[in-house]
């Protein structure tokens, strides 16, 4: 007999729909094939499919199973279609009945029947949403990520027992309730508080400088110093998601299945650190059904590349257009597909391969060669797009930790409390202007309108770009920052006083 079950694939960003059409044909010879699913994919799912019923009291039929994914020309990957299918052997063999209105089935099944986590069930509840398709059955472990959907009954499946009982009619499973969105918090835990940092005064200001406008930002300094410290601290200071920023980021999280079990929306901004050793498929995105890389993860977030001299100048090159663009494309013979990757970059480095160049206490232990041949590293696209340059120096954390008479420093959420005022006032600023989130985004032509310099600002700037010789490019970087600072102090027109802070921060090797 034949059935069809209703499931998805997600390709990008998107679930579109799927039909699930199995036939268990008593004549012929017995066997089980699945096709329009990736080869490997469909081993492992036969596999997982013929155990998981015979361990949920299910008699395996003794005949010829042929299972079809249509369209077939959409490429289809992954194990979400093990439930799907096993529902349609169900059907087809009259343990169950189908609902009557039509229902999406999706998520992977363990060996003794019960499903686990499968990644990409919101982008399911949102295709759900748009098609009026009023039930979804799926893995309990990530419902959640529905229930964020209103208007669907999204049925969590602990098991295939369960889902049998269910179906038959012999005991219900309760679907679950609505999420409100505003229900949901962000759920931040960073490494380090603000306050947990002692000293190091100036970089964290550069920190919260760079939190407010969404500016790159490169941390150089010796071993020790607090470079990695200081960066995973950022997330405590970040501004909270807004509700559009939190759907974005939570299909990406979905799809790569970075949602934990039992969580629905994403409501804090993510924080990515990829290792130094990470392929360039997996920073940048790819694959032959294309998936998010670091980079999209990151987006609406920080992409902190920790080392960042030791990541490989392949992957360096590829962050270009991510960098540029605000989103990654993958071209595929089926088409091509753009993921987003809006990040905050945070590199840190140390100076030398030894790390003590220029150190006051420690000598630097590396010839001219060597130093020469990693700033050569330092150098080229990316650090061209980088915002503000920091020294991280040595403290002596014993010594401040000894001195008694230092105030503790501020807390994270004293600190984000003004950033998120800053991005208030940039959003408002940027309502009309699309592409353009904070004033790290501008276009050097914002600035005339965005970008007002007192009097006194532009004196400044025109000595300092005499004095120091600073390229055009830096000087339109440094307008920016400025613009930055003056947000953090409320002040409409930037002042002379901005324009020198930021000067502070301006490229290292100009
Ligand atoms: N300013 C500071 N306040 C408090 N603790 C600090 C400070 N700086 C460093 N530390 C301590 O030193 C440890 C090492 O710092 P961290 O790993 O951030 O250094 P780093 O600059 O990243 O060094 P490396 O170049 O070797 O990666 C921290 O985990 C922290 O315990
Ligand atoms: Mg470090
Ligand atoms: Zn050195």
């Amino acid at each position: 007999m034949l059935t069809k079950v209703n499931s998805v694939a997600n390709y990008g960003l998107k679930a579109v729909d799927v039909d699930v059409e199995v036939n268990v044909a008593e004549r012929g010879f017995p066997g089980f094939g699945i096709v329009g699913l990736s080869s490997k994919s469909a081993e492992e799912a036969k596999e997982r499919i013929k155990t998981a019923l015979i361990n949920s009291d299910v008699e395996f039929p003794t005949a010829k199973i042929t299972v079809n994914l249509a369209p077939a020309d959409l490429p289809k990957d992954g194990s979400g279609y093990d439930l799907p299918i096993a529902v349609g052997i169900l059907a087809s063999i009259g343990e169950i009945n189908l609902p009557k209105e039509k229902s999406y089935f999706y998520g992977e099944l363990s060996l003794d029947g019960s499903l686990r986590h499968t990644k990409g069930i919101f982008l399911l509840a949102v295709l759900a949403k748009e098609q009026g398709v009023k039930s979804i059955f799926v893995p309990r472990l990530c419902a959640n990520e529905a229930c964020v959907i209103e208007g669907i009954k999204v049925f969590p499946v602990d098991n295939l027992r369960s889902l049998i009982r269910h179906l038959k009619g012999d005991k219900p499973i309760e679907p679950l309730a609505f999420i409100n969105t505003d229900d949901v918090l962000g759920d931040i835990h960073p490494d380090f508080d603000f306050s947990e940092v002692l000293g190091q005064e100036m970089a964290k200001r550069a920190l919260e400088i760079a939190a407010a406008g969404g500016h790159n930002i490169f941390l150089m300094g010796p071993p020790g110093s607090g470079k990695t410290m200081l960066s995973r601290a950022i997330p405590g200071i970040l501004p909270d998601l807004t509700e559009r920023e939190s759907l974005e980021v939570t299909k990406i999280f979905s799809i790569t299945g970075n949602i934990p079990a039992g969580g629905s929306l994403v409501r804090h901004r993510p924080f990515r650190s990829p290792h130094h050793t990470t392929s360039m498929v997996g920073l940048i995105g790819g694959g032959s059904i294309p998936h998010p890389g670091e980079v999209s993860m990151a987006h609406r977030g920080v992409l902190f590349l920790d080392e960042f001299p030791e990541f490989g100048r392949n992957s360096l090159e590829a962050l270009r257009q991510p960098l540029e663009d605000g989103n990654v494309t993958i071209s595929r013979s089926a088409g091509s597909i753009s993921f987003p990757a809006q990040f905050m970059l945070v590199a840190a480095a140390n100076p030398c391969p030894c790390g003590f160049l220029g150190d006051l206490k420690k000598e630097c232990k590396c010839n001219v060669h060597q130093i020469l041949n990693y700033q050569k590293k330092l150098s080229g696209p990316i650090m061209d797009r980088i915002d503000l340059h920091l020294n991280v120096p040595a403290v002596d954390v014993n010594k401040l930790m000894l001195d008694s008479n230092k105030s503790q420093g501020e807390t994270s959420a004293t600190v984000k409390i003004r950033v998120r005022k800053a991005r208030e006032i940039q959003r408002s600023r940027f309502d009309k202007i699309s592409g353009v989130h904070c004033n790290a985004d501008m276009k050097n032509s914002h600035l005339k309108d965005f970008a007002k310099l007192s009097t006194e600002a532009n004196l400044f700037l025109k000595q300092a770009v005499n004095k120091f010789s600073l390229s055009a490019r830096t000087y339109f970087r440094l307008i920016k920052v400025a613009r930055t600072i003056a947000d953090l102090a409320e002040a409409e027109v930037i002042s002379d006083k901005h324009v020198a802070e930021a000067l502070q921060y301006r490229v290292r090797s100009e």
